[in-house]
């Protein structure tokens, strides 16, 4: 019995050993390749054959590792971001409490001019049509603000399962796709600022937007790139959520101790974490040699790769400065206009890009201002170091408030951010107790039943290995709203009891009608 299920297993099962996978990225954020990078690196090293179309093509490929780049087809993110864009608040819309909503939606809007900017570009990259004709056994794609490669997969005939990738906290359009429970009671939207407990208003925000985005996903992309494919192939293809609907599984850059518990499903696999190297590279001397001289520890500050923290207004660097310099500890800030060995000012060392996750495992660096960043907050809760979080936008707000709701950190806003404001921020996040409540949050976070890039790598093999054979989705993506809500069998239970109450009124009636009958001839009889 046993040879005869290994014998079946071996016949039916691709085989794993070498597999030819396709990994396709069309998002111009390096941020979110640098969360994909060791997973594709690691199948290859495994004697995979992987194939990777991205914007940011690794240096020393491993054998067996094929790179189509896009450069050139569309400006890159990096350091892009001009920090007076979130001084201005408006103080009308501010006191109506609608800021923040309208903020989320303009945020969001540049998204789409970005996903089909680059969509009609890629449809006539020939290098990616070269790389479509091939036949694969897996893909994987970036889901996030695009699904033209779903639309291109589809074209070139390409029938492998698809497995997704998401560098952040599932966006608001992704659950639908694999059935994946997004109740907007409870489940945060990924650009909110809520935790899974929300107040009514709260929760109204959190619905109000969660119908808006997935509208707005659907028309302002999908419809966009379906259209932008038809016309460049000239025939119609199906609708983009509908091949999106195919997909086997999705990995996330999640993990519930950190980002907060949410229903998974047998294909929505947490591995967040799977971008960190272990290898501890060695720390530039100049850096160390700071790091060693400081007498109470280093505070490390940066607001990650997109935002070009030279832009900032001079009032608020000096706020910045000002709230700094009254620390007894140290202060190494990333900071594009610095010197090459570093700019220095009393307590404040400037440098140009740090190795951060190197630092933030330093035993002198106890705590770290950032933007909320998933990488960045990844890091640190590795490291166990508490966080001062600033965000900024996308999904920066509600990472602050996961940070905050698991006691390893502190969110302040920038827009009113004052030196009273940081300082006692800052107090707060270098005080013992967060110190201690960070290394909980890092050991809790660590504990786990395998490695965060093991897991991916599992998972993926095993969509390898069974394809649409073993269905890790929920049949629910394929329900209809009515069905889905059971508001058909709401209906029926109403009209079910409308119609008891009234066949028991008349009956009851009946029955008065008798009883009343019948005393008024016993009075009679008095
Ligand atoms: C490269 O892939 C082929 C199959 O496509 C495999 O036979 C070979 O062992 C792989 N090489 C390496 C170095 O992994
Ligand atoms: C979904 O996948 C199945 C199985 O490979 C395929 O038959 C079907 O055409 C796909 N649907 C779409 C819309 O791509
Ligand atoms: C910093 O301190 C460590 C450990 O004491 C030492 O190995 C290293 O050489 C020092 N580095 C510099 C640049 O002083």
């Amino acid at each position: 019995m046993r040879t005869l299920a290994i014998i079946l297993v071996a016949i039916f099962a691709v085989n794993v050993q070498s597999a030819r996978i396709l990994g396709l990225f069309p998002h111009t954020g390096k941020s979110h390749q640098m969360v994909f990078d060791p997973l594709l690196r690691t199948l290859a090293e495994r004697g995979h054959d992987v194939t990777v179309v991205s914007f940011f093509p690794i240096k020393n490929p491993p054998a067996n590792y094929t790179i189509v780049s896009l450069e050139g087809l569309a400006a890159q993110g990096v350091e892009t971001i001009d920090l007076s864009y979130f001084d201005s608040q408006n103080k009308l819309l501010n006191t109506l409490g609608i800021e923040k909503v309208i903020r989320q939606i303009l945020d969001f809007q540049p998204l789409a001019d970005m996903a089909t900017g680059i969509c009609s570009n890629i449809v006539d990259f020939v290098p990616l049509a070269n790389a479509m004709k091939k036949s694969y056994d897996v893909i994987l794609v970036e889901n996030f603000n695009s699904d033209c490669m779903l639309g291109l997969m589809h074209v070139h005939g390409l029938k492998a399962p698809y497995i997704s990738l998401s560098s952040s906290a599932m966006m608001q359009w992704s659950a639908d796709r694999i059935g994946v429970n997004d109740n907007p009671s409870y489940v945060p939207l990924v650009s909110s600022e809520f935790t899974s407990q929300m107040t009514f208003l709260q929760r109204l925000e959190n619905t109000i937007l969660n119908v808006y985005y997935k509208t707005w996903f659907r028309y302002a992309i999908q419809m966009k790139e379906k259209a932008i494919i038809e016309k460049r192939f000239g025939r119609r293809i199906p609708d983009l959520q509908e091949i999106a609907k195919n997909v086997s599984m999705m990995l996330v850059n999640t993990f519930h101790s950190l980002n907060g518990v949410r229903p998974l499903l047998p294909g929505v696999i947490e591995v967040g974490g799977m971008h960190l190297d272990h290898s501890r590279k060695p720390i530039p001397h100049y850096i160390e040699r700071f790091l060693n001289e400081s007498e109470h520890g280093v505070v490390l500050f940066s607001w990650g790769s997109l935002i070009k923290t030279a832009t900032i207004p001079k009032y608020k660097e000096e706020i910045i400065v000002n709230a700094l310099s009254k620390l007894k500890q140290r202060v190494i800030w990333k900071y594009e206009n610095s010197n090459e060995e570093g700019t220095l000012s009393g307590n404040i060392l400037k440098v140009k890009w740090i190795p951060q996750y190197e630092l933030l495992q330093h035993e002198k660096v106890i705590a770290f201002i950032a933007h909320g960043g998933l990488l960045g907050m990844t890091e640190a809760i590795s490291a166990g170091k508490p966080m001062l979080i600033v965000p900024f936008y996308g999904d920066q707000m509600v990472n602050g408030a996961a940070a905050t709701t698991i006691g390893l950190g502190k969110a302040i806003s920038y827009a009113d951010m004052s030196e009273k404001s940081l300082l006692e921020g800052l107090q707060s996040v270098l005080s013992p107790e967060m110190r201690m409540s960070a290394r909980r949050a890092s050991k809790i976070w660590q504990d786990r039943i395998a490695d965060p890039l093991d897991t991916a790598v599992y998972w993926v093999e095993r969509v390898i290995r069974w394809g649409h054979q073993d269905p890790l989705h929920s049949t629910s993506k394929d329900m209809g709203f009515i069905e889905y809500n059971l508001l058909d069998v709401a209906a029926v239970i109403l009209l079910s009891f409308v119609f008891l109450i009234l066949v028991l009124r008349i009956v009851l009636n009946q029955i008065l009608r008798l009883f009343g009958a019948g005393t008024s001839k016993k009075e009679k009889l008095h």
